[in-house]
């Protein structure tokens, strides 16, 4: 057995994954034990591609890979990505668990599916796996945050801020998608920030009909009774409806209405791309360090978690950081989706709650 701990990360990319990368190797490296770079995500740990992140200098001292110094700004994951099908049985897992009997332990920086996957990795062997949750999206269980997603915000309100610009010159209605397949917290957020007249999210459970109801609404009330220039509205990928459908729908209904122009932009991978936030980084560096910290105390099938909107958990060394056992932050990620968690309810009521307010 080597005595090196792997690192891999896994599904969408997020930013600040590089920046956990960084923190995760320099730590390991000062406590004297080396760091193995898995490539694309759990692809490359079937597959055994593996790549040193630390060498051993001329007098025996482990030294970082020049490379990872640079990695605080960069985007992306420079360990590659990868979503995995063979993952999703023991047998197609296998090979993985020979891989991992060969390293002191595994970090997966990941969202719900890298977790799923480290969670069956753990118990289907002796080696301790950890996870860090790495997600614009907002949907990992037991966390405050994910490492992605102030990031992720600041694009979309930085985009928005520019749309508004242009639709101001030409009063225009602008209905905005951004990603968050399961999860519509991204366009609720956004919304608020925003002062958006309208979000629209799966968890609202609205149909066809009213959705472009809402919007129809909110562009009247906005134009015609507020007399304003343009009119936001967030929708989230989530909802099925695409984009450019709901604006065909809406301004068919709006022919009374001259010089009424509803346009659709889908932001997309643009908000999954570019340097992490500040706070991105600091998040990524101290979950990274708490996560090599877990794996060094033999700790395994457990995720380190950022401020915690959960009670519970077990402290680390870091005040803002708790380590959940995996299975409690899938069952968590769970009832965030389906709606049976009371913080998604919490969200879904608050956004109702402001949703009049933000068009005024
Ligand atoms: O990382 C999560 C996410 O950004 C979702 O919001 C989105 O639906 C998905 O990834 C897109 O993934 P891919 O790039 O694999 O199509």
């Amino acid at each position: 057995m080597s005595d090196a701990i792997g690192i891999l990360t896994s599904g969408g990319d997020a930013p600040g994954m590089n920046a956990a990368l960084r923190a995760m190797t320099k730590l390991a490296a000062s406590r004297g034990v080396p760091v193995i770079g898995v490539e694309n995500g759990f692809t490359g740990l079937l597959e055994g591609r593996l790549r040193p992140l630390t060498h051993t200098g001329p007098s025996g001292e482990l030294g970082v890979d020049g490379q990872v110094d640079l990695l605080g700004a960069v985007g992306g994951t420079i360990l590659g990505s990868a979503r995995e099908p063979r993952f999703m049985t023991a047998q197609g897992r296998a090979p993985a668990v020979e891989v991992l009997a060969g390293l002191r332990g595994l970090v997966v920086v990941g969202g719900n599916g890298s977790l799923s996957g480290a969670h069956a990795l753990a118990e289907a062997s002796g080696t301790p796996v950890v996870g860090v949750p790495a997600s614009i999206d907002h949907d990992v269980g037991c966390t405050g945050t994910s490492i992605g997603v102030d990031t992720a915000l600041n694009t979309i309100v930085s985009s928005c801020d520019r749309i508004c610009d242009t639709a101001r010159a030409h009063h225009r209605a602008f209905v905005v998608e951004v990603m968050g397949r399961d999860c519509g917290y991204l366009a609720m957020a956004a919304a608020a920030a925003m002062g958006a007249e309208a979000v629209l999210f799966r968890e609202q459970g609205r149909d066809e009909a009213q959705l472009v109801e809402a919007v129809e609404t909110a562009i009247r009330r906005a134009f015609s009774e507020r007399g304003k220039r343009r009119v936001l509205i967030l929708k989230s990928e989530g909802v099925r409806t695409p984009c450019t459908r709901l604006v065909r729908l809406v301004a068919e209904r709006l022919g009374d209405l001259r010089d009424v122009d509803v346009r659709a932009t889908v932001l997309g991978h643009l908000v999954r791309g570019g340097a992490p936030s500040f706070r991105d980084r600091m998040v990524a560096g101290r979950l990274g360090i708490a996560a090599v910290d877990a794996v060094l105390e033999g700790r395994t099938d457990t995720m380190v978690a950022w401020a915690p909107l959960v009670p519970g958990g077990t402290p680390t060394s870091d005040p803002q950081v708790f380590a959940f056992p995996l299975a409690d932050v899938l069952e968590h990620s769970r009832a965030l989706i389906d709606g049976s968690s009371p913080i998604t309810r919490r969200r879904v009521a608050m956004m109702s709650a402001i949703e009049g307010v933000l068009g005024l």
